[in-house]
């Protein structure tokens, strides 16, 4: 059997031997040296070209290097009908929940107005929040949101959590669907983005949206680029509706010199970073993975394409 790794930004020098060590029966090959496409059994890949997937004829399932499929579902030749997996490795939760955390604290205690007064030099305490009177509302439930908001809920924020299917997660208020979303966003000080990029939630984080937010709220998107309507979120900052966001993601990537995110005095742009896949952690991932296939099994992130994640 034999696995194909091939991406353009995670380093074959790391994950090769991860890959090998994880998988002793698999010959692991690095992209471009393919051999004979119809060798290959399995590929695990990150934003492959159009076609690229379909050029290999006895694929028996595709391996995604990161949580998101949507580099993979935009190709118009991707084969449908192969399982596909999404990433879901500890390295790349923990990852993920360090970062949402992190956000979440700093626009929590006010570091952006803190930044400010230094520039100024200026001596002055912020009225304190208490963890438990700050809403944290966390859109998207799955393997990295529910990990983001058990952590939450530890730091003893008010946390809710937002899914298209109910959840149940200790010590967070759960909302489901579309017609319990305005209640979920009237209680979200701080909105976090973890949402797959569906049909349903491209452009999800819109003016409209931003309105039924508590004025002076944050939003802090770790999803995909596409999720966001900038210029509304821009309009939303000027108005006061937001106060601040963290921006991890955009539509545009690498984001433009010309984008006024850049340097907007409310805005933190992080460029894609919030999570990285491991490869030590997620090679054994894989090889778990491959191993639930080959038995006929449904492993873990198996992906339902119709539901588009
Ligand atoms: C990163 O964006 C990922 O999908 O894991």
């Amino acid at each position: 059997m034999a696995l194909l790794f091939k991406s353009d930004i995670d380093r074959p020098a790391s994950w090769i031997p991860a890959l090998e060590s994880a998988l002793p029966d698999m010959e692991v090959r690095s992209w471009p040296e393919v051999g004979d496409p119809a060798d290959i059994d399995y590929a695990l890949v990150w934003q492959p070209p159009s076609g690229f997937l379909a050029s290999l004829p006895n694929l028996k399932a595709i391996l995604s290097i990161g949580a998101g499929i949507d580099h993979l579902t935009r190709d118009p030749e991707l084969p449908r009908h192969l399982p596909l997996v999404r990433m879901v490795e500890p390295g790349l939760t923990a990852g993920m929940t360090e970062f949402v955390v992190m956000q979440c604290l700093f626009h929590h205690r006010r570091m952006l107005d803190y930044r400010a007064q230094q520039s100024r030099k200026v001596w002055q305490e912020l009225a304190p929040v208490a963890p438990w009177q700050r809403r944290i509302g966390v859109m998207g439930l799955g393997e990295l949101g529910a990990d983001a908001v058990e952590r939450l809920v530890q730091l003893r924020f008010d946390v809710a959590g937002w899914s298209r299917n109910r959840r149940a997660l200790a010590g967070a208020a759960c909302f489901a669907g579309r017609e319990e979303l305005p209640a979920f966003l009237a209680r979200s000080d701080i909105l976090v983005c973890l949402l797959p990029l569906t049909e349903q939630t491209d452009s999800i984080l819109n003016a409209a949206l931003f309105a039924q937010l508590p004025k002076g709220a944050c939003v802090i998107n770790v999803g995909r680029g596409e999720h966001l309507i900038e210029r509304d979120l821009l309009a939303a900052l000027e108005a006061g509706q937001l106060d601040s966001a963290t921006l991890d993601v955009f539509r545009n990537e690498p984001l433009p010199p010309e984008s006024p995110l850049w340097s907007h005095p409310r805005v933190i742009v992080t460029p894609h970073i919030a999570s990285m896949t491991i490869p030590e952690t997620a090679a054994e991932a894989m090889a778990e993975v491959i191993r639930t296939l080959e038995a006929g099994g449904t492993p873990p992130g198996l992906v339902d394409l119709d539901r588009g994640y």
